[in-house]
């Protein structure tokens, strides 16, 4: 994880970014990792951890999921609320403003945990908070699946988001690696190593 940028500048960042309408993430449709899970899977409990404009739970609610979203930013739970409403889910898809970090009023089980593009910027500590949440939030037989931005540890310069080994250190084995896809990501000018993750509890 980072240790670049304390959470309350993370906080700011994304606040900022928000308001000034920087949401390179989003889009109407989830990624197709997503899209693929909704078609493998019956419908059940999901959790979109960094949820954003709330894209996945909107899309996993109009197949029957029953879903929370968590985000810090309050711009984004309320537009994600608005986005549900007029999508006609709103009564299975509920968005929290809230830090990952900060998961004690979640208590109910879930059936697929998500996250696409938050685990990565969080310091050390809050890493280890969201993974003991992410451990007792899902099922037996449940899936958590990640995408991460991951550092290239061949180049100190570059810059710093996770390892493959920190994510193992964070889950493992309480949840088992079933799948990874790596790949590599590109915004603007800057290419970096990526991946997906598929665990089980
Ligand atoms: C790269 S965006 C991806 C959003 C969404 N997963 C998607 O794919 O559309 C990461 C999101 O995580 C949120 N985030 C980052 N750190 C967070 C934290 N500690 N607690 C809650 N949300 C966080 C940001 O506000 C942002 O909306």
């Amino acid at each position: 994880m980072t240790n670049l940028t304390p959470p309350s500048e993370l906080l700011t960042r994304m606040t900022e970014r928000y308001a000034n309408g920087e949401i390179p993430w989003h889009h109407e449709l989830p990624p197709p990792e997503v899209i693929a899970l909704a078609e493998a899977l019956p419908p059940g409990r999901f959790l979109d951890l960094g949820s954003g404009l709330g894209r996945a739970c909107i899309y996993m609610a109009q197949r029957g999921w029953t879903c929370d979203g968590v985000d810090f930013v309050a711009q984004a739970t309320e537009t994600s609320r608005e986005r549900a409403e007029a999508a006609g889910v709103a009564e299975r898809a509920h968005f929290h403003t809230a830090s990952v970090a900060a998961l004690d009023f979640l208590t109910e089980p879930y059936d697929l945990i998500l996250d696409v593009g938050c685990l990565h910027a969080q310091t050390p500590e809050d890493g280890e908070a969201y993974a003991r949440h992410v451990k007792r939030l899902l099922k037996p037989g449940g899936q958590y699946v990640l995408f991460a931005h991951l550092t290239n540890e061949t180049d100190p310069d570059t810059r710093q988001w996770t390892t493959e080994a920190e994510i193992y250190h964070l889950f493992l084995p309480d949840l088992t690696v079933e799948r990874i896809e790596r790949g590599t990501t590109t915004i603007g000018e800057s290419t970096w190593a990526s991946a997906w993750f598929w665990m089980r509890a």
